[in-house]
């Protein structure tokens, strides 16, 4: 297993050249943001991909071309259409990474029954398929009990490790050549609800907010996908693990869904204003993608991880505040920030977690992993991308105007880059959004400008 994941995403050429594993690998939203580097890192590795998107958040340019030929398979579509229209593609795979979801809190306020049927039904539909179709992982985890989340003790991970284990080693070894096959379900560390405890333990009580407040359906949503994926495993259907995540940051995140760090580093590095919400004390916890996808795949890969719930993130928080000055310094910029009060933000009450952050000694003991790229790298990384892109586009733009056309010049270079960072991208409020959850994306279907959104909460 790799212990340090590289510092840029993997080349198409890198993706392409290595021999085969011998595991075929399932993933859903397969080309949104993480997807797309899980997708690249397993192909990197010489897994044969199955690969399924709606493309509702994510993009297809997230994933190269060969993707999607054979010995890949690519599907753009529903999870739950895919599925049922073709059971045979979890035949003979080994593992399953589910993804795909409707992400973040205001996505869910917007379209709340589109949001909450698409977290729930997805799930469900995926882990039914495993059960029914998945030869290779659906093998029974007698012993394991489903949802026991207080594993931080070495105790607990190694007990679930011997129940299953011994399964793994059995059944599934014999199927895979060795092989250790699972389905991962993606939480989100919005489960924790409005908890003041430091950091965020696996096994504490969950303190999800009322269903009056449509705000916490993504946390229930995510819970319930939580008790799916364990009850699944509980019943010998399905072995599952859960990996609750954290604030993930990293290339191809787009800053148009309201994420804190690319919104932050596009203007930063166009020379805007910085804008945060309240006083800018909030703090957060934030974890690089490639470090994030070495630890879901350890997650799948370890059998005594199994049946159990993980946090998965980095430990280092940052204020709000210090994050955007750290952007505007590294990138040299001459952006100011900009204070934004609650109440402005927000035509209603909003519950807004002061501090976020993980517990990580069940994720280390039980995988080894910890990560290994610092906050600095990534800004580093995603400071030169946001260059060459603006440059690109600039360039882009120019090309298309006649000289001495000043005006037409300024129009054509945003219209270059509103093509390429559509909607809610001008006016959105760019901290208040990702400060509360760094998981907020504008609805996907309702045709709302970034304005009308961030205004209409
Ligand atoms: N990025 C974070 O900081 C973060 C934090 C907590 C949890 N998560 C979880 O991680 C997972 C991935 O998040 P992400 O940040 O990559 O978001 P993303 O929006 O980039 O990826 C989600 C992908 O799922 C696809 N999708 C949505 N519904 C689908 C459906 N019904 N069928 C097929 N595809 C569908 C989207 O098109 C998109 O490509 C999600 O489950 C999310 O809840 C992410």
């Amino acid at each position: 297993m790799t212990a340090t994941p590289p510092t840029t995403p993997p080349s198409d050429t890198a993706a392409q050249g290595n021999a085969p594993s011998g595991r075929t690998t399932l993933i859903t939203g397969a080309a949104g943001f993480i997807g797309s580097h899980l997708a690249h890192r397993l192909a990197q590795r010489g897994d044969r991909l199955i690969l399924i998107d709606d493309l509702s958040t994510g993009r297809s340019q997230n994933l190269p071309a060969h993707f999607t030929q054979l010995p890949h398979i690519w599907r753009q579509g529903q999870v739950a259409a895919v599925l049922k229209r073709e059971p045979e593609l979890m035949a003979d795979v080994h593992a399953v990474y589910h993804l795909a979801a409707t992400v973040g809190v205001r996505l869910v306020v917007e379209n709340p029954v589109e949001a909450i049927r698409n977290n729930i039904d997805q799930t469900a539909a995926l882990l039914e398929a495993v059960a029914n179709h998945a030869n290779l992982i659906n093998t029974p985890a007698s012993g394991n009990t489903a949802g026991n989340t207080n594993g931080t003790t070495k105790g607990n991970v190694e007990h679930a490790g011997k129940n299953v284990g011994s399964n793994a080693a059995g059944s599934v070894g014999e199927n895979v050549g060795g092989n250790v096959g699972g389905v991962l379900v993606a939480s989100s560390s919005e489960v924790y609800g409005m908890t003041d405890r430091i950091p965020m333990r696996e096994d504490q009580t969950l303190e999800l907010g009322p269903t009056t407040s449509p705000r916490w359906s993504y946390a229930h949503s995510k819970a319930l996908d939580e008790h799916m994926a364990l009850a699944y495993h509980q019943n010998g259907k399905a072995r599952c693990v859960v990996a609750r995540l954290f604030n993930t940051i990293g290339p191809r995140q787009i800053g148009n869904y309201g994420m804190v760090v690319p919104r932050f580093v596009q203007r930063a590095v166009a020379g805007l204003p910085l804008e945060i919400y309240g006083d800018g004390t909030q703090t957060r916890c934030f974890c690089d993608v490639r470090d994030t996808v070495e630890a879901l795949i350890r997650l799948v890969e370890t059998p005594a991880c199994h049946g159990q719930v993980f946090n998965v993130g980095r430990a280092q928080p940052i204020s709000i505040t210090d994050l955007a000055k750290r952007i505007i310094a590294r990138s040299n910029s001459r952006s100011t920030l900009a204070y934004v009060p609650y109440e402005q933000a927000y035509a209603q009450n909003f519950d807004d977690l002061m501090r976020r952050a993980p517990a990580l000694e069940k994720l280390q003991t039980a995988t080894g992993f910890s990560a290994t790229i610092s906050l600095d790298q990534t800004l580093d990384d995603l400071i030169s991308l946001e260059r060459t892109a603006s440059t690109n586009q600039h360039q882009g733009a120019q090309s298309v105007v006649k000289p001495g056309a000043k005006s037409a010049d300024r129009q054509a270079e945003v219209a270059a880059r509103s093509a390429s960072q559509p909607a809610c991208n001008v006016n959105v409020n760019p901290g208040q959004a990702e400060i509360s959850t760094n998981d907020v994306k504008p609805p996907r279907h309702s045709g709302k400008t970034g304005t009308s959104w961030s205004r209409s909460q």
